[in-house]
């Protein structure tokens, strides 16, 4: 069954150049780009995206990075592709969950330079497509 999900190349992506990368690796795995826009992030629009993690003790420096410059935002579709993409992706942690040859483990470091966004469940990725794009 097709699904879609959200991607973001975070703005530590943008601006180390591998955009190209991240969708060359999404193109390659076999899943389709539905949209895709360059965007600087509002703070309301993170605040939204990231209301889960309201109250953590690093949802200050969270939003600020999220908003410190463009982003870019896709919407990815295919058969699983939530799960295609968290594979693709690595675990959160770039040095201790992410394996060698997924974009964080090949290259990031720190939790929060972590690259890239995937949605995290079905739920997710309806919820955070109509914020990024309630065209579709
Ligand atoms: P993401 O998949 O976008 O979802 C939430 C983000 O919060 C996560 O990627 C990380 O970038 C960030 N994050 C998670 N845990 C931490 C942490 N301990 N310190 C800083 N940032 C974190």
């Amino acid at each position: 069954m097709s699904e879609r999900t959200l991607v973001l190349v975070k703005p530590d992506g943008v601006e180390r150049g591998l955009v190209g990368e991240v969708i060359g690796r999404i193109e390659r795995k076999g899943l389709k780009l539905v949209a895709l826009e360059l965007r600087q992030v509002e703070q309301q629009l993170a605040e939204q995206h990231y209301a889960e993690h309201d109250g953590k003790p690093f949802f200050g420096s969270l939003l600020e990075f999220i908003t410190s410059g463009p982003v870019v935002a896709a919407v990815v579709e295919g058969p699983r592709a939530i799960s295609a993409f968290r594979q693709l992706a690595g675990g959160t942690d770039p040095v201790d969950k992410a394996a060698p040859g997924s974009i964080r483990g090949d290259y990031g470091l720190e939790v929060q330079y972590n690259l890239v966004h995937g949605s995290d469940s079905a739920e997710s990725a309806e919820r955070e497509i109509k914020l990024w794009f309630p065209e579709l």
